[in-house]
């Protein structure tokens, strides 16, 4: 049944898989690295996503599932009941501002460092190293490694990790969980194929390097209902070294699949913005309406005008914004009435792993005649 609504406007409600959301704007999953070495949600962090929370959706930056899945500093957790009781406050804090949260699931797999792991190498679909700049670890810069394939009998332990961390999210208060499939992390690692070169029931063909990727979603349904799950996918990213020949086989397949589980939207990377992998046409997001039926979140580099025009055509239900929310707190309500934007943060700021509010929750909200 086509739950979409193709007649309306970014500032218009609807109805995410029957949750009501306030307009068609989420705030994009970004890493800000505020955890702390021990990966917990924090007071600051609530702060930072209240602040946020007039958007129609907010999605928290990528939480690892499990201490294998872990592969930046900083980033939070959620595997541990201590992670899960730290995220308590974060879903509280948006929805005292009357908003939605979704939690990003998150495995790193081969864009990880051995150092992250007690000197064992990161884990991946097959022994494919990353060409690329290199990981930030505790002791610096590294160059990526050669990452250790998983063993068939491995995967239903990830699945797993991925159920139990559903779990947390649903005990903590989200009311949603997005699944990371995108940006070269692990479940994109198996599903295409330059980077799945496996010869059991997780690879060769497409059916098989879709396999994880339907069984997290197959358990992480069970918790939450399909209603109140999302996947995100990057069919036309080059981040962590990605790009196949056979992108769009693979990512319509995955789409058509997906469409079983009456998801409560499809995160599309759509635009360009984090890097184009140059190996056909890019995928649009007409190409995934015509295979998917379900809410569809476009994604990169969307300005409000981009935006505005997505919706309206019926392209897309909602749109996902980066890098302007980081210092537009109140981006909804400036694009709604068409006030300036703050001009975008300095990249330098993103990452910053001090506990602080500057860089952070120190953008402050638009004031006519301020500033
Ligand atoms: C990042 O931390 O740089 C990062 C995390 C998740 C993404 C992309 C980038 O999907």
């Amino acid at each position: 049944m086509p739950q979409s609504d193709h007649s309306s406007s970014l500032f218009s409600a609807f109805d995410l898989g029957g949750l009501k959301v306030n307009n068609r704007l989420a705030l994009a999953p970004m890493t800000r690295s505020k955890a702390g070495p021990e990966r917990l949600a924090n007071p600051l962090i609530a702060e930072y996503y209240a602040q946020r929370a007039s958007a129609g959706l907010v999605i928290t930056e990528a939480t690892t599932v499990s201490a294998q899945g872990n592969g930046y500093l900083n980033t939070p957790g959620i595997y541990t009941d201590e992670m899960g009781d730290a995220w308590r406050q974060v879903t509280e804090a948006v929805h005292a501002k009357g908003g939605r949260i979704f939690l990003q699931l998150w495995h790193t797999g081969r864009a990880s460092h051995s150092e992250f792991h007690d000197g064992a190498q990161p884990v991946s679909a097959s022994a494919i190293r990353i060409e690329g700049d290199g990981v930030h670890t505790p002791s610096g810069k590294q160059d990526y490694e050669v990452p250790r394939a998983l063993e068939t009998g491995e995967l239903k332990g990830v699945v797993a990790d991925y159920v139990s961390a559903a779990e947390r999210a649903k005990a903590a208060g989200f009311d949603g969980v997005e699944i990371h499939a995108a940006n070269g992390y692990l479940l994109d690692q198996f599903l295409q194929s330059k980077t799945n070169q496996r010869t059991d029931e997780y690879g060769s063909s497409v059916e098989n390097r879709f396999r994880l990727l339907r069984e997290v979603v197959e358990g992480v349904v069970a918790v939450f209902g399909g209603n109140r799950v999302a996947v995100r996918l990057a069919p036309n990213g080059m981040f962590n070294d990605m790009g196949s020949p056979d992108f769009r086989e693979t990512f319509t397949y995955a789409a058509k699949e997906l469409e079983a589980y009456g998801l409560a939207y499809l995160h599309v990377m759509d635009g360009l913005a984090f890097g184009f992998h140059e190996q056909g046409e890019p995928m649009t997001l007409e190409d995934f309406r015509a295979i998917f039926t379900g809410p569809l979140m476009a994604n990169c580099g969307y300005d409000r005008q981009m935006s505005i025009d997505a919706v309206q055509r019926g392209a897309a239900d909602m749109v996902a914004i980066g890098r302007p929310y980081i210092s537009n707190p109140d981006l909804a309500e400036r694009w709604e009435n068409s006030w300036p934007e703050a001009p975008l943060s300095e990249p330098t700021s993103w990452y910053t792993l001090e506990q602080v509010a500057a860089g952070f929750t120190d953008y402050p909200v638009y004031e006519a005649g301020g500033k």
